[in-house]
């Protein structure tokens, strides 16, 4: 049987939909979905393992499994030996202190003897300790949001997504310990066959990657004015130019990064450029 590799995922949660959704986006096949604990790519050398984020740094240090997807914040607080291979710019959130609504804060030292609720006690005892704070750390390991409501904590510390969490229990975010994005790990001793599929993953995944972040763009011009806009248009070598049925009149085909993309597109049309198509790019290989 020849080698495969094992990547572990979040079973249910925040990260869990997206991780399945690179790897089909990847053309991996993952068949029967999250029932099992284990299921195999048809078409690709990978399995995949369903677990609680919390366990996958054990998992993959132990090589249980070689691969992880997960927040970047699970993987600091485990301390475990593992490397951070790609981030994935998804998931993005932060671990921050929240206290309830109706408490003045003012700043940190307000966290002096004080009782926090957190399930990321490394973090947050580190944090404490940078910032010369000595609080009472109560490590739970879920549902930490309900702590203050309960009398089991004056605040807690925990991961803030949309803030819906914190809004619907009447707590306040006070503080932002790190920011955090879904992040693939692999174990340290992943031999010359597995590092071979992972490097066909990592492809893959950055294919899929840069080319969310890119658009393909299409837009007539006249022949005098296609000096100026291919100067605005970088393209991934140089754009294309074909010329169009009428005559003197040319058309442009170009990649643009999203992160400029609105800057670009007005300049392209102060430069005369008409009939601007924008594309979604399904896979782009730089
Ligand atoms: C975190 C955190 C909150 C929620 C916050 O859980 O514990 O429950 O997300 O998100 P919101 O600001 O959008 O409401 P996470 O997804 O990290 O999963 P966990 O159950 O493993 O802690
Ligand atoms: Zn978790």
């Amino acid at each position: 049987m020849s080698k495969r590799l094992k990547i572990a995922i979040q079973k249910s949660g925040r990260l869990s939909e997206v991780s399945l959704g690179i790897l089909k986006e990847c053309g991996i096949d993952v068949k029967n979905g999250k029932s099992a604990l284990l299921a195999s790519a048809s078409n690709f050398p990978l399995d995949v393992l369903f677990l609680r984020d919390d366990d996958i740094p054990e998992y993959v240090a132990d090589g249980i499994a070689d691969l992880g997807i997960l927040g970047e914040n699970v993987v600091v607080e485990s301390r475990a030996k593992i490397d951070i291979v790609k981030r994935l710019d998804f998931g993005r959130c932060r671990l921050s202190l929240a206290v309830p609504k109706s408490v003045a804060y003012t700043n940190i030292t307000y966290f002096n003897g004080k009782k926090i609720a957190t399930s990321y006690p490394n973090i947050l005892n580190d944090y404490l300790a940078e910032n010369n704070v000595t609080s009472e750390v109560h490590e739970i390991s879920g549902s930490v949001e309900i702590a203050p409501n309960i009398g089991l904590a004056d605040a807690i510390c925990d991961i803030v997504s949309s803030g819906s969490t914190l809004l619907s229990n009447g707590l306040r975010e006070v503080q932002v310990i790190m920011k955090s994005e879904a992040v693939m790990v692999a174990n340290r001793y992943i031999d010359a066959e597995g590092c071979q599929i992972l490097d066909k993953l990592l492809f893959r995944i950055n294919a899929v990657m840069t080319a969310k972040s890119n658009k393909y763009i299409v837009l007539n011009a006249p022949n005098d004015a296609l000096e100026d806009i291919i100067r605005v248009l970088p393209g991934m070598k140089s754009p294309t130019v074909v010329p169009l049925a009428t005559k003197g009149w040319s058309a442009v085909h170009s990649v643009l990064n999203e992160e400029t993309f609105w800057d670009v597109i007005d300049d392209l049309k102060a430069n005369g450029a008409q009939g601007i198509l924008v594309v979604p790019i399904e896979k782009m290989i730089v």
